[in-house]
């Protein structure tokens, strides 16, 4: 099967791009542009072609899906800058690709991420929007599926790659708010896994399923675990909520207007690190036969200790 996927270029994409490529199948990846290291180093794969394409801009989605057989789709953004807003990205971006996709009158397949928490009345301005998205695809007409990740971890993340490096330089790792949040990080090639083996399973057509690790964490169980992976003892300190947000909101402010990049911290961030956000693994651990990866598992393999080569 030959599948556009769009965000193909980002972290889950490189992932899903190469459990494709394992399952048998080429991708076509949509990227806004193609000459970033990312785009340029997955285009000198065999079976992989990258295309120029903007899910804000719908003129550039028809060419992207001249070949395709199947849609996976993976675009979106965890905090907002200049047009790209979530409700732009997760929303309208989303309704274009499956209107484009419909267009062709040829393509069924169409797979989609949303996110674990993702409700209608949920607190987040991020979660909203992806139940726009999730509702849009539902109501598309073609043979859907959606998954909803929790955190997701593995080589080149930005979550726990963030903290790894503040722990290099800084004698102390923030947890923002109450800290009472949880998690359950799932690895990136379970995630991969799973979009990879959805695409010929014919009971997954209309399903929705979670996307999770075996265990729920909160903010400072995570970071105990990074700094264990790193072999560094750091201390954790509480920010609490009022000071966290007048800090998320300087840097939402500051940074795209600045160094035109979305912020590292936002107030929608600050919302999802205070929900008990956790889903039931083992509907799609069944379907999928995914592998079950726990996070300090999963860790030692993005930080090998010291003397051990990495995989
Ligand atoms: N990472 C997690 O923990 C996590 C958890 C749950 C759900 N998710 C979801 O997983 C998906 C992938 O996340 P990720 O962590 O891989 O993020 P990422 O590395 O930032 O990848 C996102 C990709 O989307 C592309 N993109 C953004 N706006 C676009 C647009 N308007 N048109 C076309 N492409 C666009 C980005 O390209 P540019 O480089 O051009 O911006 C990038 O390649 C997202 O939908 C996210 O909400 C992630």
């Amino acid at each position: 099967m030959r599948v556009l996927v769009t965000g193909g270029a980002g972290f889950v994409g490189r992932a899903v791009v190469a459990a494709l490529l394992e399952e048998g199948h080429e991708a076509v990846v949509l990227a806004r542009r193609p000459d970033t290291p990312a785009a340029r180093t997955l285009a000198a794969r065999d079976g992989v072609r990258v295309v120029a394409g903007d899910i804000l801009d719908p003129a550039s989605l028809p060419s992207a899906l001249e070949s395709a057989d199947a849609v996976v789709h993976l675009v979106g953004i965890i905090s907002e800058c200049g047009r790209q807003t979530f409700d732009r990205v997760h929303r309208l971006g989303t309704q274009h690709l499956l209107q484009a996709v419909r267009q062709t009158g040829r393509i069924r397949r169409f797979i989609h991420i949303s996110a674990l928490g993702t409700r209608p009345d949920a607190p987040s301005r991020y979660h909203q929007s992806k139940w726009a998205a999730e509702q849009a695809v539902r109501a598309s007409g073609l043979d859907w599926t959606i998954f909803r990740p929790s955190l997701i971890f593995g080589p080149g993340d930005q979550f726990v790659n963030r903290f790894a490096r503040m722990s290099r330089w800084s004698p102390i790792l923030p947890i923002p708010g109450s800290g009472r949040g949880t998690m359950q990080p799932v690895a990136v090639e379970v995630v991969a896994a799973a979009f990879a083996r959805a695409l010929t399973e014919p009971r997954a057509i209309g399903r929705t399923f979670d996307l999770v690790g075996p265990e729920e964490m909160t903010l400072a169980q995570i970071l105990d675990h990074i700094l264990a992976a790193c072999g560094r003892r750091r201390w954790k300190l509480r920010i609490p909520g009022p000071l966290a947000r007048i800090q998320a909101a300087i840097l939402e402010w500051l940074w795209p207007r600045l160094l035109k990049r979305p912020a590292p911290l936002n107030r929608d961030q600050l919302l999802m690190l205070e929900e008990r956000n956790t889903g039931d693994p083992r509907p799609a651990i069944e379907l999928f036969g995914l592998p079950v990866i726990r996070f300090a598992q999963g860790l030692r393999q993005m930080f090998p200790p010291a003397g051990t080569n990495a995989p």
